[in-house]
């Protein structure tokens, strides 16, 4: 099994989790001191978000050189420390690689700019008309009216599909195809175990198409895959590609373009079967969901650092997340909701678990989102997405332990509120806690780790469980598991299937259950069972 399939990642944000420098600016010495709990809670793989220099208006994915480190979070030396104490410590680690854009900073952009005639023109896509390419759609809906921006010094359109200080690289150009690949080498010599590749569906654009997942896109994404086998085997691709399920498999090509993809359509709708007690349409998004190639895996989330993305529901189901989760329009962004899972479920405990134990039975890799596991709130009176980026929340210390600079210093301040707030919220308080929110996902991430079912088994619904469950085996040659969840405020009776062993075992708690007797699920409760005699 390739070690990506039994895996738990970690999404990691720089500026946010730990400053070993005291400027109040997250960085790597921050995060060396911190690796000892990631890799107590049982993290495999960190996805560390872009530490490349930047002007930082979209958080370091507007880069400005690819092969440096900016300043705030350290230098290459230390990052390649990180590297290599990531590595000592049996975990790995991928970066962000941004390939689709750069930021307007870049000396490419700032060249290609300064005239129609520059050496470095074409590594940007140009225009004299802001009429082209009129069906792709507007990604930063509430930031910007078009995808090209008109370049004041050479007076040509360029194409941005994200905010207009990120235009586009041109992948028709041989010379920014090849300039992507040396990034690629740069980062895999210094260490990193692969990528997490940002904005993968956009990278060409053609005429009479939507520009998303065009042939060449995936042409050009085999090549780096052809690339990275060859001269770095073991290392991975794991694709940012927010589609549909259809969409998203060709990034799997034959098992020889991207190891791992988003399940994006699979996310909003934990919480929706959640929110209407009722499991439909998680069921009907794994109906719709091919089979992926062999060595393939799905990477699964709850939250991450950007909006929680409503891009891939329909339209009325998108009113009723927006409804549901988000009723104040501050809490909106773009076609998405900016908030915490914590908040997203009333700090209801039994909710959050709930969700968990979704995300680590349900087919594909998990992944968790720094601050998540002890039940972090978030700030919405910060602009963009920054309210689900503040401080990690380490101890009831000054700045919740994050950093030792005056609390103005801070990059953002530290939630302070009296639910979410850093002196009952912490990683210290959690860790001395059996029972805490901390505890119980590190347990779940343990216990996951050791089932191979969980890992590469397939998936069954029981059918004839009620609406209001989630109910299902995960079958692989050496184990059956039987998940249920009740999705529902109410208790639950359920008859286990004939199938099911007469002694079974819960293997997050231990206990013997006789499986001839309904279970007895309290609201919003879940069980993994397994047969008590090993089968
Ligand atoms: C991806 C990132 C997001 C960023 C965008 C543009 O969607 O997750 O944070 O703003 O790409 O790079």
């Amino acid at each position: 099994m390739a070690w990506y399939t039994n895996a738990v990642f970690y999404e990691l944000y720089p500026r946010a989790f730990a400053d070993g420098n005291g400027d109040g600016w997250g960085d790597f010495a921050g995060i060396l001191e911190r690796l000892d709990y990631l890799e107590w809670l049982g993290v495999d793989c960190i996805w560390i978000t872009p530490i490349y220099p930047s002007p930082l208006k979209d958080d370091g994915y507007d880069i400005s050189s690819y092969y440096g480190i900016h300043p705030n979070y350290g230098t290459i030396e230390e990052f390649r420390l990180v590297v290599d104490e990531v590595h000592r410590r049996g975990m790995r680690i991928i970066p962000d690689l941004v390939m689709n854009h750069t930021s307007d900073q870049h000396p490419w952009f700032r060249i290609a700019r300064q005239s129609r005639q520059s050496r470095l023109r074409d590594y940007y896509v140009w225009s004299d008309t802001p009429s082209r390419y009129a069906d792709a759609r507007i990604i930063f809906l509430d930031t910007e009216t078009s995808n090209w921006a008109l370049d004041p010094v050479s007076q040509q359109y360029y194409w941005h599909r994200f905010y207009s200080s990120q235009p586009d690289l041109n992948y028709d150009s041989p010379a920014v195809q090849q300039a992507m690949l040396d990034v690629i080498k740069y980062w895999l010599d210094l260490g990193v175990d692969g990528f997490r590749v940002d904005a993968v569906p956009y990278l060409f654009e053609r005429e009479g198409t939507n520009c998303e997942n065009l042939p060449e896109t995936h042409e050009y994404c085999k090549r780096i895959r052809r690339f990275m086998d060859d001269h770095y085997p073991g290392t991975i691709l794991l694709a940012e590609a927010n589609q549909w399920p259809r969409d998203t498999l060709p990034y799997f090509g034959n098992g020889d373009e991207f190891h791992m993809n988003f399940h994006f359509p699979l996310m909003p709708r934990l919480y929706m079967a959640l929110a209407r007690q009722d499991r439909t349409s998680i069921v009907d998004i794994l109906a719709e969901t091919p089979e992926i190639p062999p060595g393939c895996q799905w990477g699964t989330f709850l939250r991450n650092h950007d909006e929680l993305t409503l891009e891939m529901v329909t339209p009325e189901e998108r009113e009723f997340m927006w409804n549901t989760y988000a009723p104040e329009p501050r809490m909106r962004l773009n076609l998405g909701i900016r908030r915490r899972l914590a908040p997203l479920m009333n700090n209801d405990r039994r909710k959050i678990l709930l969700m968990y134990s979704m995300l680590f039975t349900l087919p594909g890799t998990p992944v968790l989102y720094y601050g998540d596991q002890i039940g972090m709130g978030d700030n919405i009176h910060l602009p963009d997405r920054n309210g689900v980026r503040t401080p990690m929340q380490w101890d009831s210390g000054p700045n919740a332990g994050f950093s030792s600079a005056p609390s103005y210093q801070l990059y953002a301040p530290v939630i302070d509120d009296e639910v979410y707030g850093y002196r009952r919220v912490n990683v210290a308080a959690q860790k001395a806690d059996p029972d805490s929110l901390l505890n119980r996902i590190r347990h779940m991430i343990h216990v996951r780790k050791q089932q191979p079912a969980l890992a590469e088994g397939k998936l069954h619904w029981v059918e004839d469980a009620p609406l209001s469950t989630l109910v299902f085996w995960r079958t692989s040659p050496d184990q059956n598991l039987l998940i249920l969840h009740n999705l529902a405020d109410v208790t639950v009776r359920l008859s286990l299937p004939p199938t099911m062993p007469a002694l079974a075992i819960d293997i997050l708690t231990g206990e013997q259950i006789t499986t001839s007797e309904p279970l007895t699920l309290p609201p919003y409760a879940f069980r993994w069972l397994a047969s008590a005699t090993g089968a």
